[in-house]
């Protein structure tokens, strides 16, 4: 078998630290690994099968010792560095949301549009997490016939916003508790027993950037521009672990609800979670770790005969981030989409 050199930027990073475990989950085949943060980090050891590896900053020669890029450093990093990628003849599987609509930016879920990394041109975007968890139970669905609606409402995990954001919300948590004052620094408002509307920027339509993001995406990857979505995103103080609930409307006949918890239990990457009798259902804290995104509390939509309505529960930084990416080098190798 073809090993690969692999880069990570950004490998401090929430989404970085988990590229490492779930390369070394997967026995990803690597001949070498280089990584890469800011110069904060650089000389620091982390490490990789038991091994330490000095973290790096990127220089325009990084790319010319590796196959893959998997970058998770935000958006203006992987802008400042694609050319270089191309350059060096390496393949960039971007987390951020630099390039994601860009038109011949293969945006992919490998158990869903593993097929348009054909014809990526050195850069495949990973989708937005909120976008991933919710496809990964809307997909299989799709087999009983065309969808028509989405609405969807999410319940987001602080570690979609970075490190950062998940110290802040154990440090308000305590300051709370022990009735001290609150002081937001990485969110805009306080997240320790709150919640708010998804800390983006909103557009000219009233959307946040989150839920601007969920529509568009969702149209890229299904390959449909008609499909209908409409969403709204909410942060919660979760760590880890992005929940939503979600309608969806089929033009014709929906299926039974034996049928959707079949398609769903038979899809790769998809667990379900429906004890209706025990109303045990996704939870974020039971989806933490998971590479399965958790499905369940599926109902017929009493409104709307042709609706139904489910919960999903998936760790964003696993199947949302760092598996999706991994995911998509294992499929680039499979395909022969690499040079080797
Ligand atoms: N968190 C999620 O759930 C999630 C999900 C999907 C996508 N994403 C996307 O993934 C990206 C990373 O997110 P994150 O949550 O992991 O952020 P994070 O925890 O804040 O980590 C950022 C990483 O970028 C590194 N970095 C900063 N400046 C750099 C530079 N000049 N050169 C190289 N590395 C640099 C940081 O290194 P230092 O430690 O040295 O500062 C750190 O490793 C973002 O684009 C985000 O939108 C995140």
């Amino acid at each position: 078998m073809n090993k690969y050199s692999v880069g990570i930027i950004g490998a401090t990073g929430a989404v970085g630290t988990e590229l490492l475990r779930v390369l070394e989950a997967r026995d990803f085949p690597i001949s070498a690994l280089h990584l890469f943060a800011s110069d904060r980090s650089a000389g620091k050891p982390l490490v990789f099968r038991g091994n330490p590896i000095t973290l790096e900053t990127l220089v325009q020669e990084s790319f010319v010792q590796l196959d893959i890029a998997l970058f998770s450093a935000g958006s203006e990093i992987s802008k400042q560095w694609r050319g270089a990628v191309k350059l060096a003849g390496c393949v960039m599987i971007d987390n951020s949301s630099a390039f994601r609509m860009e038109q011949g930016v293969p945006l992919v879920i490998p158990e869903i549009n593993a097929g348009d990394l054909k014809s990526h041109n050195h850069v495949i975007a990973v989708p937005n997490c909120s976008t991933i968890v919710m496809l990964m139970a809307i997909a299989p669905l799709r087999a009983f016939g065309k969808i028509k609606r989405i609405v969807v409402s999410t319940y987001q995990a602080v570690s979609g916003a970075g490190a950062k954001a998940m110290r802040e919300l154990e440090t308000q948590a305590h300051d709370y508790l022990h009735s001290r004052p609150i002081q937001p620094s990485v969110l805009p408002h306080p997240i320790a027993f709150n919640l708010f509307c998804h800390n983006t920027a909103v557009n000219e339509a009233g959307y946040n950037a989150e839920e601007w993001k969920m529509i568009q995406e969702t149209k890229k990857i299904l390959h449909d521009d008609d499909i209908q979505i409409t969403a709204t995103c909410v942060r919660v103080p979760v760590f880890r672990a992005h929940s939503e609930s979600i309608n969806i409307e089929f033009e014709n006949a929906r299926p039974s609800i034996e049928e959707i918890r079949s398609a769903l239990a038979a899809f790769p990457g998809v667990k379900v979670v429906d004890d209706r009798a025990g109303n045990h259902f996704p939870m974020p804290n039971e989806a933490t770790g998971q590479f399965d995104v958790l499905a369940g509390h599926i109902r017929h939509d009493v409104s709307n005969p042709r609706a139904i309505d489910l919960f999903v529960s998936g760790d964003q930084l696993l199947k949302g981030a760092a598996l999706d990416a991994v995911q998509i080098a294992e499929s680039l190798i499979e395909q022969k989409l690499l040079r080797h």
